[in-house]
């Protein structure tokens, strides 16, 4: 089944999410590409495992939805996202048997390094959502990115690097590795594994209602009512950036970009996209400005596209009202 960002609870459980079989092994794969490594090593347990897997890429994502529909393999969630914060956001501390990363992107690249996702953060943050005993496993063909990963893990302070000569046979039907495997490369193969219990870093990276509401518990749309200035009827509009929210639970802040404006043929009014940027979270939302009986306008968060509800969200409501402030806007209420 495929995922939106807003389908999930943060934290989410695997209770919601495979409520025929929550007590199933709960596995996460990175960059499943076309999705052939999943039903592989499905394959080699009793009963199918529990299978998040995320993906950056959207054709990715159709492909693998297919070919996992086709195996049967109902207990599956397939979401695009980067995973730093769908394992942050949405997996809770100490709940996954294993993380896989198969064949990951290289970025081969001097002065490249810092987008590969085997970094020393990413580790930290694997512990914290790793059960006892659940580890990180790598296969790739890279020997240069292997190195780099273990010299990260260890670097860590929290992972054990275990090499072991032979990937899960599933890791050696991907794509990728056929690939590899064609050019006659020999993949090399890590276990991760935790040193610590992940309640041991929970504070690092907290799932609090503080940083990132559970989307049941999100109270109001985030809005505003104003007056706008009798000739208000802006003909241009030059691109809008603010920042803020930086907190101790949330350290990258927010950045939101107001886009566009756009008049409404339908209603007395106006819709803007804003680009809201949250660390490696990334979402595009509408905030319509509507006009009300009383002949003031309500600023508004649009459902369109199910946005999740971020400290950043919100805030691109508070910087379109900033900047109708900006054009002579009286602001008479802010629920955001
Ligand atoms: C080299 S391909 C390997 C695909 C597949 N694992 C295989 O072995 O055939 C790397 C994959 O990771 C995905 N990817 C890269 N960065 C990612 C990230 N931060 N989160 C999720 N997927 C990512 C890419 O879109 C790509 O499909």
């Amino acid at each position: 089944m495929i995922f939106n960002f807003s389908d999930f609870h943060f934290p989410d459980r695997p209770v919601r999410l495979y409520p025929d079989t929550p007590e199933h092994p709960w596995i996460l794969e990175v960059g499943f590409g076309d999705g052939r490594f999943w039903p592989h090593f499905a394959a080699s347990f009793p009963e199918a495992p529990n299978y998040l897997g995320v993906e950056i890429s959207g054709t990715s994502l159709l492909k693998a939805e297919r070919r996992l529909r086709a195996a049967g393999l109902g207990n599956a969630v397939l979401t695009r996202l980067p995973a730093t914060p769908l394992i942050r956001e949405v997996v809770p501390p100490g709940a996954l048997d294993a993380i896989v990363v198969n064949f990951p992107d290289p970025w081969p690249k001097a002065g490249h390094e810092e987008h590969r996702l085997l970094r020393v953060p990413f580790f930290r943050l694997a512990a914290s959502r790793l059960k006892p005993g659940g580890a990180v496993l790598l296969t790739t063909d890279h020997e240069e990115y292997f190195e780099f990963a273990c010299r990260e893990a260890e670097a860590s302070g929290v992972m054990a690097v275990h090499l072991t000569k032979s990937p899960p046979p599933a890791a050696l039907e991907t794509k990728y590795a056929r690939k590899w495997r064609d050019l006659g490369l020999d993949p090399r193969h890590a276990r991760f594994v935790p040193t610590l219990p992940a309640s041991a870093l929970a504070s690092e990276f907290p799932t609090t209602a503080a940083r990132f509401p559970d989307s049941e518990d999100v109270p109001a749309v985030p809005h505003a009512i104003l007056t706008l200035p009798a000739d208000f009827a802006p003909t241009a509009f030059a691109k809008h950036t603010a920042r803020g929210g930086v907190t101790r639970d949330n350290p990258d802040g927010w950045t939101v970009v107001l886009l566009d404006l756009y008049a409404s043929l339908g209603k007395d009014g106006w819709v803007a996209l804003a680009h809201v940027v949250e660390g490696e979270l990334t979402q595009e939302v509408l905030v319509g400005i509507t006009a009300r009986e009383d002949g003031s306008h309500l600023v508004r968060l649009s459902r369109f596209g199910g946005p999740v509800v971020t400290p950043g969200v919100k805030a691109a409501v508070g910087v379109l009202t900033g900047w109708l402030e900006g054009q002579g806007a009286r602001v008479t209420h802010r629920g955001y």
